[in-house]
């Protein structure tokens, strides 16, 4: 496994296999991986000739409260596991190297970018795409990997994809999750053990508005509302805070009243300090 933590370089590694017809799955990541970033990778690895994962901490898709400097990072423990996923090469770059002069080129998709994740996070999918577009310019995969737990980003990246004519095919991943449900993310690790205990929750509302939805309900009011009264329960100790609870078109991410094509049920909440999403797709 090559660690490059320079373009340059990744470039000169990259051009033989790409001369050589060689398949080339790219994995990015902002790192402390979990299982969900594996099965990101692992797929990869069965597609693809070559595996290319990126760790990076991108500071344009930060806001200034947000904790782009509290992020967990663990190198040595991210090598190793990558090392054992068989991946071919960890590109690594330096923020210096990403951005050394200030950036002025953005990326910026319409629509898709609007509510959600982002009225919460003004900039942070313009900081997204901006850097998704460097990575893939710098590293030129075949195939890429997104997982559907950030389910706005991955709609995101294959519409930046389409409109910008990169010759990269998008494929989505399922959310992996742990045994009672929590979907993986590198923020878990910020849980204290009390704020772990209610994390079940999220999922848990999402799932009971599953099933109320395949019983026949298609009023997405009713759907949010159902939702709400779990996350909102008066017996969760801590309690958690919703951001947003939106049912929208899961092409479009337009907002819809009715669940009457396939539509994607999202919600973002606080636990704590914690800022966790979670969602799930109706159809
Ligand atoms: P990060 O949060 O590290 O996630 C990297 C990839 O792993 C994303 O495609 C994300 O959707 C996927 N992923 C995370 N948790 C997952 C889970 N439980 N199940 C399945 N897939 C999961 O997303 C980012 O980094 C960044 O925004 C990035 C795209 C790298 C740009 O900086």
């Amino acid at each position: 496994m090559k660690v490059i933590r320079r373009i340059e370089e990744i470039r000169k590694e990259l051009k033989v296999f790409r001369q050589g017809r060689r398949k080339i799955g790219f994995v990015p990541t902002m790192g402390y991986l979990h299982d969900g970033h594996l099965a990101l990778v692992r797929k990869a690895r069965n597609d693809c000739d070559i595996v290319v994962v990126s760790i990076f901490v991108n500071p344009l898709q930060f806001g200034p409260a947000e904790d782009f400097k509290r992020y967990p990072r663990d190198e040595r423990r991210d090598l190793n596991i990558l090392e054992k996923e068989n991946v071919d090469v960890v590109f690594i770059p330096s923020a210096e190297e990403m951005y050394p002069e200030p950036q002025l080129v953005f990326v910026y998709v319409e629509k898709l970018s609007e509510g959600m994740c982002s009225t919460f996070r003004p900039g942070h999918f313009r900081g997204v795409a901006t850097v998704v577009a460097k990575l893939f310019n710098i590293v030129q995969p075949d195939i890429a990997y997104f997982g559907e737990k950030d389910y706005q980003q991955l709609k995101i990246i294959e519409k930046m994809v389409r409109d910008l004519n990169f010759p990269i095919r998008i494929v989505p991943i399922k959310t992996v999750r742990e045994y009672d449900g929590v979907a993986m993310s590198s923020r878990n690790a910020y849980l204290m053990s009390d704020e772990r205990k209610v994390a079940p929750f999220i999922y848990k509302a999402l799932s009971e508005a599953e099933s109320l939805f395949q019983a026949g309900e298609k009023q997405a009011e009713i759907l949010k509302n159902k939702v709400r009264e779990t996350l909102e329960s008066k017996s969760l100790n801590p309690s958690i805070k919703v951001q947003y609870i939106e049912i929208r078109d899961a092409e479009t991410l337009e907002e819809i009243d009715e669940v009457n094509t396939k539509a994607v049920l999202a919600i973002a909440a606080y636990i704590g300090n914690t800022r966790l999403i979670d969602n799930i797709i109706l159809e």
